[in-house]
């Protein structure tokens, strides 16, 4: 089954990002040339999603609708269509990934949808794993020097996740989830008895933790570059990523 829909989160504080973030939303921050988002629009776009859903607070609500209107921007890859939708939702307070996904619940309607954390930069194509969804959820993985600041995975050898543990202090591995997530239509059923954790957050290692309860969560390997832009360094060195391949592959 081709996924038709996808969950943008692009709310969240971004006080690593102050004072610019008082101005405008971290994601509408250049990546090189365009706003960050535009990456990860990009991706799924061309991975085949035509319906998009961006979920952030009411700071900077107009903003994106200034920069990304209803998504006249974009052609589909496949079909007449002559753009893709977006449409936005509104998180009050950013309580966490769970909860931001959670407001798109009636927008997905029972599909299945992928979940793209809007920090997000990677090159993998994810065409092959929107396209030939089946069910039960799948993570993509990325090996970090850094992960107790990420959720932290161990695998088997069948490339079933056998645990997610969320910024460990004793990581079990180098083994970062990227916050790129394909989910069946059981996601939201999954976090109806979820509490706020420690740190006071709707977590989405709680969401995968039952998917792996029921043998359901799949990893995939991430082959190429992943970025996460959350500080004023790590914007800067995929900035310059994305003008040393501009360099390469003229637009
Ligand atoms: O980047 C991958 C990591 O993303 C994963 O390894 C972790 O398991 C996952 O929890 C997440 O961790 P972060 O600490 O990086 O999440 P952060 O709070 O930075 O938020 C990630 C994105 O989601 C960012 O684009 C802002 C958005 N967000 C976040 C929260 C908490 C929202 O839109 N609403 C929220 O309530």
């Amino acid at each position: 089954m081709h996924i038709r829909k996808a969950v943008i989160l692009a709310g969240g504080s971004g006080t690593r990002l102050h004072p610019v973030t008082r101005a405008t939303n971290k994601h509408l921050l250049p990546i090189y040339d365009q706003p960050a988002i535009f990456h990860a629009i990009d991706k799924l776009v061309d991975a085949g999603i035509t319906r998009i859903m961006i979920v952030t607070g009411p700071d900077h609500l107009d903003d994106f609708a200034h920069v990304l209107g209803s998504g006249q921007h974009w052609k589909p890859k496949y079909g007449k269509e002559k753009q893709i939708q977006i449409t936005y939702g509104i998180q009050n307070k950013p309580n966490g990934i769970a909860q931001g996904l959670f407001i798109a619940k009636e927008y997905v309607n029972e599909e299945p949808c992928v979940l793209y954390l809007g920090d997000n930069y990677i090159e993998d194509d994810l065409e092959p794993y929107i396209k030939n969804f089946k069910d039960g959820a799948t993570v993509f993985l990325t090996r970090v020097k850094d992960p107790e600041r990420f959720g932290i995975a161990t695998i088997g050898k069948d490339g079933t996740v056998l645990s997610i543990e969320e910024k460990p202090k004793k990581p079990k591995t180098d083994l970062a989830v990227a916050g790129i997530y394909l989910y069946d239509e059981t996601v939201f059923a999954k976090m109806a008895d979820q509490k706020p954790s420690v740190r006071g957050e709707y977590e989405i290692t709680y969401v995968n933790n039952k998917y792996i309860k029921e043998r359901k969560l799949r990893a995939v390997m991430l082959k190429k570059e992943w970025f996460d832009v959350g500080t004023f360094d790590s914007l800067l060195e995929v900035s310059q990523h994305v003008k040393n391949k501009r360099g390469k592959t003229k637009r």
